[in-house]
């Protein structure tokens, strides 16, 4: 059993121990998992290439830390609770054994077609249960799984393919979330198209849509699981094999793959599910995350199973079939933990108490956010129709190239303060530096936020680009990772985040870089330039506005307006449509030609009282016509 801490005092105590002797503290968790071979060194590190190696030389296979182990204690225990869009369609609950055997048979599936170790698979599923098997099948047979989120367009599926040469595609015919039907083989068929390196797509039917299926190429997943053993000896990797590609956007350029390796991954995954939740053997875990984020990969998939946890997978949205769905789910399969994200609370907000009339949610034991900065009233909203004032929130902050949560509250032993993500897990050294790179000592503090030691489920790499991953994140301040976050912390030594401070925007949680959303309007044909920042958005936390520039008359703003929102739809997918376009002449630039972004924000924002030092601008007089614009747009 992963170690837990307790109280306040041993989590003083465990931190302490984790700074000073970080490699004694993380062999000891370590040691609580099965290995084929134990580690010889603990850790070897350096911040400048960078290198990050923990557990070296160990051997393992993950899915025999997430289902072999619990074969002989938990075979009949439910692993997966399914609970569909529909809350009228029936639920799945399937256990430890039936998961094993599932998993065992597609691992045999994959090695049928061809698989091998270090291969990338790319999985584009809905949120059903298969997705949660062909993950572990990938990690079973030492393939590296790249999940796509089935929100992605035909066009990013194929970058994301492409990038990571992926020669395998799993998806399924389709899915309906809410109300809407999406057709994701259609989708996977017009990808593949731009994606010659996938030689076979496998594909689940999940709801019986029509679908073409080229022969030699695509498959059928119920018969090629039909025809498979139910028996497959895991493969052994090596600590620092790769057992993840999970793709997400940066101030510029692509979406990069982020890659994430075995040992320290797994550790990680583990240690903070147990610690950060306090979860307790047989107790329901939900997240509602998708698992085509790293929210889903650590706390749906691989945290919850190491721990031999009951995890709750929901394919819907928090509105269908109507706005008290979330806590119908609570109620009608007893969740104990329930871990989602600010936009979703701000959402359920507007709807009211009337959604929690008659369901008995005392089940409840731990809340959760993730994703974005949370504001304190959707917090005390959260905490009082919820968690009916009884359940502590853990407001967690972590990011896809972290693996797992770093600045989080202990359920029930950290004292907490609404919207503060308050203290550092174990092993984890945050640090606050100013613009130029100095450290920030003491408290009552602000700056942005670096961390100044590995943690064993810190990235590696980028898939293909060392080179960017160094220039990404280890090179703005020497020796020190860059989240791209800044922070404050109070006179308690209680950390909040206060958001990105780099060309990140989250909306809905969903982070997207200002450049790929630039570079799918620029696509248009009456388009010159764009230039894209975030505005504060009630639900959403921010929005997208973007400044666009076009090179002749626009016949009708309106129809131009919706023709670039389909365009960035079709580019990236449907969430990274911009909320507001506003047609401009001129952008504000400096004379070295970059744009100033700061003063954009700030009109977004609706906050030009006090633009700043706008000495450096080659032409002031483009402000005031944005200006006027804006006031125009936002009436
Ligand atoms: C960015 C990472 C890792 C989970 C899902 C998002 C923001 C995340 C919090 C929080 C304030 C948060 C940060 C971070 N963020 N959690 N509790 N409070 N901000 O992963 O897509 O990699 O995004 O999400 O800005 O850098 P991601």
């Amino acid at each position: 059993m992963i170690p837990q801490i307790k109280t306040i005092e041993e989590y003083h105590q465990q931190y302490t121990q984790s700074i000073e002797h970080p490699e004694t503290f993380w062999a000891g968790i370590a040691e609580h998992f099965e290995w084929k071979q134990k580690w010889t060194q603990v850790l070897e590190w350096n911040f400048t290439e960078p290198k990050v190696k923990w557990f070296g030389s160990g051997k393992l296979n993950i899915t025999e830390n997430c289902l072999d182990r619990h074969q002989t204690t938990r075979r009949n225990q439910t692993a997966i609770i399914w609970e569909p869009n529909n809350p009228g369609d029936k639920s799945r609950h399937i256990s430890y054994g039936e998961l094993f055997e599932l998993v065992q048979q597609f691992a045999n599936v994959l090695i049928q077609q061809g698989v091998k170790k270090g291969d990338r698979i790319c999985i584009y599923l809905p949120m059903v249960p298969e997705a949660v098997v062909a993950m572990l099948a990938c990690a079973r047979v030492g393939a590296i799984h790249s999940v796509v989120f089935a929100g992605f367009s035909s066009q990013s599926l194929a970058d994301r393919i492409n990038d990571a040469e992926c020669k395998l595609l799993i998806t399924a015919d389709g899915m309906i979330r809410g109300e809407k039907k999406v057709e994701l083989k259609q989708i996977a068929d017009e990808a593949m198209q731009l994606s010659p390196c996938v030689e076979r797509c496998i594909v689940f039917n999940h709801k019986s849509f029509t679908v073409q299926m080229q022969a030699g190429r695509d498959l059928w997943w119920n018969d090629l699981m039909a025809a498979a053993s139910p028996l497959h000896e895991a493969e052994s990797m090596d600590s620092e094999d790769p057992l993840f590609i999970l793709y997400t956007s940066g101030s510029t350029g692509k979406p990069k793959g982020v890659l994430h390796t075995t040992a320290g991954y797994m550790v990680y995954a583990a240690y903070t599910f147990k610690n950060v939740f306090q979860y307790q053997d047989q107790d329901v875990f939900c997240c509602t995350a998708d698992i085509g984020w790293v929210t889903g990969h650590t706390y749906i998939v691989y945290g919850p199973l190491l721990n031999g946890a009951v995890t709750l997978m929901f394919e819907g949205i928090p509105s269908y079939p109507d706005t008290g769905r979330f806590w119908s789910l609570i109620e009608k399969h007893k969740v104990n933990y329930f871990y989602t994200a600010p936009t979703a609370i701000r959402s359920l907000q507007l709807h009211g108490e009337e959604p929690f009339k008659g369901k008995d949610l005392s089940s409840l034991k731990v809340l959760g956010t993730v994703g974005e900065p949370i504001n304190e009233e959707a917090w005390h909203w959260y905490h009082q129709n919820a968690g009916k004032g009884n359940c502590p929130i853990v407001d967690t902050w972590w990011q896809t190239e972290t693996g797992g949560i770093l600045i989080s509250p202990l359920a029930g032993i950290t004292l907490l303060k609404p919207a503060y993500a308050t203290l550092p897990l174990p092993g984890v050294q945050p640090v606050l530096v100013d613009e130029k790179g100095n450290e920030i000592s003491g408290n009552g503090v602000e700056g942005n936020l670096c961390i100044k030691f590995p943690w064993p489920g810190i990235a590696r790499s980028l898939y293909g680009d060392h080179e960017r991953f160094r220039s990404m994140y280890f090179s703005t301040y020497p020796n020190l990772y860059f989240t791209g976050d800044g922070c404050k912390r109070d006179e308690d030594g209680y950390y909040r985040i206060t958001g990105r401070v780099d060309d990140v925007i989250n909306v809905s949680g969903h982070r997207i870089g200002t450049g790929e959303v630039e570079d799918a309007i620029d696509e248009h044909g009456y388009v010159v330039e764009s230039a894209v920042v975030a505005f504060p958005h009630e639900i959403k936390g921010q929005g997208i506005y973007a400044f666009v520039i076009c090179d002749r008359n626009v016949p009708d703003e309106e129809v131009l307006r919706s023709e670039i929102r389909n365009h960035v739809s079709k580019m990236i997918g449907a969430f990274a449509r911009p909320d507001k376009i506003q047609m401009v002449n001129a952008l504000p630039k400096t004379r070295s030609g970059k744009i100033m972004r700061r003063i954009l924000r700030k009109i977004a924002e609706g906050d030009t009282s006090n633009l700043g030092d706008i000495s450096t601008l080659i032409d002031p007089l483009v402000i005031d016509a944005i200006k006027a614009g804006a006031e125009n747009l936002n009436g």
